[in-house]
């Protein structure tokens, strides 16, 4: 018979995520206090619009006052799924300094300021549980923080976008342009009505931050991650990502240097061969791939938005924390005791994809490669295709072999000032080989 007096969560938003939290803390109640070892009572719920009808939460515990519930002191776990910077940092500072552990989804809260979260947190002696916050229900954040404590990652590479994954997907497979295809996706709902965190890599940039501080135990701040956005990767980039046996996606790269002595992370568009296993996560899937010294290549699937998927990831932690609350514990918490310098984009090595518009005309070949020798740029293949115009120009696709991003920088910059160059028409980095 449990005699447990009951945990009591103060769930903080009651949105898409929110509402599914609170049915599944109903619903699966028995379930969840026979793996915590004591029941879980909703205590209070803070909401915008009270008005609104919800269903299968009492009104009575519906409050606009968030600040006054998170204050209240009888609170043992607050749950937040408000999203966002303010109000949701100052309720999570006022949450510790009233006693309760903290589970969020706020990835970009966590992004900007784990760091110090985290610190209350310890100094609070509570727990600090953000699963939910990177790639909805892929459990990521625990197999790295726990799973892999006892290994070594070197790099993760994932889609953390669902939108900018799903549009993408259209792109590949239908042969649309970007803005037909973030049509499509805004009709089916899958991009907001304002898609720039989506298209323009912030969101996967606060999910490439928390992920590297993680995966390094490091500190990686959202400052420190090289971010471009996947708006002007046009269907003749497909086209010729085809052609290399290859697709587009936009990863977010997180890489210990092979000297082990720094970092980097970065989000943008890639290409990826078909054979690597992220380029066969379709539609608006998450997936995520893990490289360690011991486990070797590890892969992580599943839906990375949505409000179920995203409440199990929250109902997760709960549980956890619920755990750790009972034994009087606190899970594992910041581990950013390596220290790794983050090094800037240009440090980056990898291979490019570079489509040229040049004149058609003797030589021009021979300078192009020259400017890439000059800059230790090595040259793997180049492809030349003669337009049929009548207008004397030529399409050139330059692939690399593995260079830092400074050289390549340098490169297309030389390249640019060649009157024989008319234009550069797109430049990809190649990753996943
Ligand atoms: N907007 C995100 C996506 C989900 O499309 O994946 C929340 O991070």
């Amino acid at each position: 018979m449990m005699r447990k007096r009951p945990l009591k969560v103060a769930l903080l938003g009651c949105g898409v995520v929110g509402s599914e939290v609170a049915r599944i803390m109903t619903t699966h109640a028995d379930d969840l206090a026979a793996r915590i070892g004591a029941p879980v009572e909703l205590a209070g719920v803070a909401v915008r619009r009270p008005s609104k009808v919800r269903e299968g939460i009492d009104p009575a515990l519906v409050t606009t006052d968030a600040t006054a519930l998170v204050k209240r002191g009888d609170i043992d776990v607050v749950v937040e799924v408000i999203g966002g910077i303010e109000p949701a940092r100052t309720l999570i500072t006022t949450a510790f300094e009233h006693g309760a552990s903290v589970v969020s989804a706020n990835k970009a809260l966590l992004a900007q300021d784990g760091e110090a979260l985290h610190a209350l947190a310890e100094d609070k002696d509570r727990d600090l549980y953000y699963e939910a916050a990177v790639a909805g229900a892929i459990p990521l954040i625990r197999p790295l923080r726990e799973s892999l404590a006892g290994d070594k990652v070197n790099r993760v590479l994932g889609i953390v976008n669902g939108t900018t994954n799903f549009i993408l997907d259209k792109m590949d497979s239908t042969g649309a342009g970007y803005q037909e295809a973030l049509d499509e996706a805004t009709a089916l709902g899958y991009a907001e009505a304002d898609p720039t965190a989506d298209v323009e890599g912030f969101d996967a940039a606060a999910k490439a931050a928390i992920l590297a501080g993680i995966a390094f135990h490091t500190r990686v701040r959202l400052d420190d991650v090289y971010r471009e956005g996947m708006t002007e990767v046009t269907a003749a980039d497909f086209a010729s990502a085809k052609r290399m046996g290859c697709t587009i996606k936009l990863l977010a790269i997180c890489e210990r240097a092979a000297d082990g002595g720094s970092v980097t992370a970065r989000v943008h568009p890639a290409m990826i061969p078909l054979s690597h296993p992220l380029a066969s996560v379709r539609g608006a899937y998450n997936a995520v791939f893990v490289e360690s010294d011991a486990a070797g290549q590890l892969m992580f699937y599943g839906p990375g938005a949505g409000g179920a998927p995203t409440a199990s990831a929250v109902l997760g932690d709960l549980v956890a924390v619920c755990r750790n609350k009972l034994s009087g514990a606190t899970g594992p918490g910041d581990s950013a005791y390596t220290q790794l310098p983050v090094s800037p984009m240009g440090e980056v090595v990898t291979r490019y994809h570079i489509s040229l518009d040049v004149a058609d005309k003797p030589g021009v070949l021979a300078q192009v490669a020259t400017v890439f020798a000059e800059h230790g740029v090595s040259i793997d293949t180049v492809r030349q295709q003669g337009r049929q115009d009548g207008g004397g120009e030529a399409s050139l696709v330059v692939v690399t072999h593995r260079a830092s991003d400074a050289s390549l920088g340098g490169t297309v910059e030389a390249l640019r000032n060649l009157d024989t160059v008319r234009g550069v028409a797109s430049i990809m980095r190649v990753e996943g080989e």
